[in-house]
């Protein structure tokens, strides 16, 4: 079966950190590429973050903005979570439409998920990477075994620079917010890659960024769409 498209986006100053230090979250996003990003949410079948954003910034990842167009569905929200740090408390294990979908490991203790699936969470034990977390490539087949055909990964630096860095990216959309910060940079390991159809816009005073990673491009019959599309401003 056919992995989902994989559309990495997140929100960076100009100097490209995401936040000020790590587990501390900063909004950088203008309000209207903040409703373009809750647009994008509606467009994608699955969204994804890295344990280490839920514990810092506790989010909810449903489309709540962008007006009338952004009337998608909810996607189905993921974490990635090796040992199951994620928090009983934490509001995405109270999401209006979905269960948390946790993707861990066998390192992962069995009290931890007995307790996480009390709380509602679907607990998916994954193989792990040679550094113990959760192998991307088998998530995306398990993924597209579940007929998800589109992914967005929203961060943070560790989740986006895997899959980045492990060519598991179809599209990159960035936010460029104009504020200079030195902290947590995106890309937290050398990477060198080179992007093609390169678009820009300015929403409000933010600059939108998108484009194309080398991953064989789909087509209409290949089983990898978007759920209705990308927004068409894009
Ligand atoms: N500006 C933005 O758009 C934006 C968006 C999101 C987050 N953020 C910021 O990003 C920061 C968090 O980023 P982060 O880099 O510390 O962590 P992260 O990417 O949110 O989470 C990383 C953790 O995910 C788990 N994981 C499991 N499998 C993984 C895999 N294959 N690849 C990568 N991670 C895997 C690991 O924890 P285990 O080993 O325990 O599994 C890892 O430490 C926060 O400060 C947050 O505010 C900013």
């Amino acid at each position: 079966l056919r992995r989902p498209i994989v559309t990495v986006t997140y929100a960076q100053s100009l100097n490209g950190s995401l936040a000020a230090a790590p587990g501390r979250p900063l909004a950088l996003s203008g309000p209207q590429s903040l409703a373009f990003t809750h647009q994008l949410r509606a467009a994608h079948a699955a969204i994804l973050v890295g344990v280490n954003t839920v514990l810092s910034d506790d989010p909810q990842l449903t489309v709540r903005l962008g007006g009338a167009t952004a009337a998608g569905p909810n996607p189905q929200p993921i974490v990635l979570d090796s040992r199951l740090r994620c928090p009983l408390q934490a509001r995405l294990l109270c999401h209006p439409t979905h269960a948390l979908w946790l993707a861990t490991t066998d390192a992962a203790p069995a009290e931890r998920q007995a307790a996480l699936e009390a709380a509602g969470a679907r607990v998916i034990r994954l193989p792990a990477d040679a550094q113990g977390r959760v192998a991307l490539p088998a998530l995306l087949d398990w993924l597209g075994a579940q007929g998800l055909a589109s992914l967005m990964v929203e961060g943070g630096a560790q989740t986006i620079t895997a899959f980045l860095a492990q060519h598991l990216t179809d599209r990159l959309i960035v936010t460029l917010a104009p504020r200079l910060i030195g902290g947590l940079n995106a890309i937290a390991a050398p990477l060198d890659l080179t992007l093609h159809d390169v678009r820009c816009r300015m929403l409000g005073e933010d600059v939108i960024v998108e484009a194309e990673l080398n991953r064989p491009t789909p087509t209409a019959d290949d089983g990898r769409q978007m759920v209705g599309g990308l927004p068409s401003a894009v």
